[in-house]
């Protein structure tokens, strides 16, 4: 049954001013070429768990790109980008804010995991198609309908109930990525898949859809997983589901992943309070615990199987054999200086530096680490090249060594002023000598 009721009040007291405004336009463009325009999906399905979504998905009964290029030819310096052969385009606002603008179609699959074929349609066809009922909201914009909420699929009482069900049997069939999206919603809104949608979970694994899944669509759907603000819990899904040997045959979630993961989970918080602003890929670090059990030919594997970019790969293999290195180095060691401590670590990314932390057993190991990354890793000298040249040094290979020398000096504690500097260059390297 159809259940249409009008949700204008509460779009109008969640959604900030400039989504509001962008919303009325839509319906009022819409109206001047007689389409009917929709909002949908994550945003609507957001809206109602009061979830921050920003990303505007649009759905048009009519022709999407008509509707685009109309839109941006009433507004000022707004752009389109269209893509004729899906029928959907993307609407630039100046803030380079996007808006996603589809014509509402039926899509069908010539082969599992392929792309779709796409053909106009209605909204509710366009709808069926989707993932989960909770994905299945419409809301109307256009101005004399403004605000009718279209349920077609039982999507409010799902989210009511915290309920992830998808809409047919051959959901997973059509689209084998679905399987990753049910536990990444399932863990992130505390919801709980349907019986019958784990039965084709399963089912999906005993017969092994994965395989037509793409390595990068793989490798895209885990790192959403692991984006999530806590992933562990996902994690632990899809091992219950059986679902993490199609990543990798040998990925475990026993004992030590669960402790490494929680170590992980630990480690990023205390980085995260004192470094605010530092960005680094969050996900990155959960996924390297992840794939700890794996030996060197089984992390090729791996990234044959996720289709990484050669340069990804490099780094990757690189990188996790320098770390399980230099971790052992500095077990090694009793008590490191924090010279030796600085040139072990220095070339290792923040990543990789958090996943050692998390890694290691040993106190002393864990608080060098943390010591070059609070510290050690942003000692620089007062000088640069330009007071060299200040001073009278002639400009050459000479600056290098004086400059590493003064790195060196720093962290020795050797100097602390730009006064000590200029002594300690003296000292070393004599008085500039003019030719
Ligand atoms: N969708 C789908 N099957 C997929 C991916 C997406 O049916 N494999 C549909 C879903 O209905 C979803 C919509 O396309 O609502 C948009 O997808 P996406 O941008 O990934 O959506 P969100 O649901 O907003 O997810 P997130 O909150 O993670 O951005």
């Amino acid at each position: 049954m159809i259940r249409k009721k009008n949700v204008s009040g509460v779009i109008r007291e969640r959604l900030p001013q400039n989504i509001l405004n962008i919303l009325k336009q839509v319906g009022r463009v819409a109206d001047e070429l007689g389409y009917n325009a929709y909002v949908v999906g994550g945003f609507v399905r957001d809206l109602f768990l009061r979830h921050e979504n920003l990303d505007i998905d649009l759905v048009i009964e009519g022709d999407a790109v008509t509707f685009a290029r109309h839109y941006a030819s009433r507004f000022q310096n707004v752009r389109v980008r269209v893509f004729q052969k899906f029928k959907t385009a993307v609407i630039i606002y100046p803030d380079d804010f996007k808006v996603d603008v589809a014509t509402a179609r039926t899509e069908y699959y010539e082969t599992p995991g392929a792309l779709p074929i796409v053909e106009r349609s209605s909204l509710k066809m366009d709808l069926y198609r989707r993932d989960f009922t909770i994905n299945t909201l419409a809301v109307k914009l256009n101005e004399r309908h403004f605000g009718i909420l279209i349920d077609y699929f039982g999507a409010q009482r799902d989210l009511k109930d915290g309920r992830i069900s998808v809409l047919h049997n051959l959901s997973f069939v059509e689209d084998p990525s679905r399987v990753f999206r049910a536990i990444r919603f399932e863990q992130r809104f505390g919801f709980k898949i349907t019986k019958l949608t784990a039965n084709l979970i399963e089912n999906a694994g005993r017969i092994n859809f994965f395989d037509r899944l793409s390595g990068t669509r793989l490798f895209s759907e885990l790192k959403l997983i692991l984006m999530e603000e806590n992933p562990i819990p996902a994690i632990s899904r899809l091992a219950e589901f059986d679902l993490l040997k199609f990543i990798h045959p040998m990925l475990r979630y026993d004992a030590n992943t669960t402790w490494l993961l929680d170590q992980i989970r630990g480690v990023l918080s205390w980085h995260d309070l004192l470094f605010l602003e530092d960005s680094y890929e969050r996900w990155y670090v959960y996924f390297l615990g992840l794939i700890e059990p794996l030996k060197e030919e089984q992390l090729l594997e791996l990234t044959r199987r996720l289709n990484m970019q050669t340069k990804f790969a490099e780094t990757l293999l690189w990188a996790k054999g320098a770390a399980d290195h230099t971790l052992f180095r500095l077990y090694q060691r009793e008590n490191p200086s924090p010279k030796e401590i600085y040139y072990l670590l220095h070339e290792l990314s923040t990543e990789f530096l958090l996943y050692m932390m998390a890694k290691t057993r040993r106190e002393g190991s864990k608080k060098a680490i943390s010591l070059f990354i609070t510290q050690l890793r942003n000692v620089r000298p007062h000088l640069a090249g330009k007071d060299l040249l200040d001073m009278g040094y002639e400009p050459g290979p000479r600056y290098k060594r004086i400059l590493q020398h003064l790195l060196d000096a720093h962290l020795d504690g050797q100097v602390q002023t730009k006064e000590d500097e200029i002594a300690s260059v003296l000292r070393r390297f004599g008085p500039p000598t003019k030719d």
